[in-house]
């Protein structure tokens, strides 16, 4: 669950909070919240919190003169698990793919689980209107600039440590005049994600998820898919009342 820059007083995601404590969260499920970080340190002090916390950005150096950045490290330390990395929203506002390579190496090494985030700016369409080797195209030429140099890292645990979010930018609601992917195309780009992973890096089983305006209206279309793990949502998961139905949903 991706907050982005919201909600905007702490009540206020406490009252979030709140409904993930209820009977709604069910043990075979992994949810993790991405506060904004000024909410990170509040949300680690809730006792009996079912769920897992990550970040929604991070940034490349260990540590250092780096006025207003936060380290990988740092939010370690702090009991943060995840990092959302390479957000289109970032992207839209000047990260580079260089940086976000960067970025990946960093939270890798700090021992952060990466939620890397992928997607083409647009799909052109084929006569069966499936997504185009030109799409495959570019989500493999993103694969390899993010993770360049993984496998170099000592991690033995990558497969575990690094999350896919695939997210079709056209389809996330920020995206201007934003349309709705169906599951059928997003499992064809999933299995695609998946033995690319398997061939290029030998990693067989990187967990897949699907972003893109998912919502309480749509998220069992994705989620019911046996090649999709789950779902990235972003604004519906900072709406109370979505959230909940959400949660529900998830709950059946
Ligand atoms: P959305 O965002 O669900 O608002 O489209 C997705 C995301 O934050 O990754």
């Amino acid at each position: 669950f991706n907050w982005k820059m919201n909600p905007q007083t702490f009540s206020e995601a406490k009252g979030l909070l709140s409904i993930l404590n209820t009977k709604y969260l069910i043990p075979n499920i992994e949810y993790v919240i991405c506060p904004p970080f000024i909410y990170l340190s509040e949300v680690l002090k809730i006792k009996n919190l079912k769920l897992k916390i990550g970040a929604q950005n991070t940034f490349w150096a260990a540590e250092g003169a780096y006025t207003g950045e936060i380290s990988s490290k740092m939010l370690k330390n702090l009991g943060v698990e995840y990092v959302i990395i390479g957000h289109s929203e970032r992207r839209a506002i000047g990260e580079t793919d260089e940086i976000i390579n960067k970025k990946v190496l960093a939270s890798l090494n700090a021992g952060l689980k990466v939620i890397l985030c992928i997607g083409e700016p647009s799909r052109p369409k084929t006569k069966n209107l499936q997504p185009a080797t030109k799409t495959k195209q570019y989500i493999k030429t993103q694969l390899q600039k993010y993770l360049k140099g993984i496998a170099n890292l000592s991690i033995n645990k990558l497969p575990n440590s690094l999350i896919i979010a695939y997210e079709p930018i056209w389809a996330i609601s920020s995206s201007k005049n934003s349309k709705q992917d169906t599951p059928q195309d997003a499992i064809e780009m999933i299995k695609f994600i998946k033995q690319f992973l398997t061939t290029k890096y030998y990693l067989p089983s990187v967990k897949t998820l699907y972003g893109g305006s998912v919502s309480s209206k749509n998220i069992t279309d994705f989620i019911n898919q046996s090649e999709i793990d789950g779902a990235l949502v972003g604004h519906a998961s900072a709406d109370k009342k979505e959230f909940t139905k959400i949660l529900k949903i998830l709950n059946k």
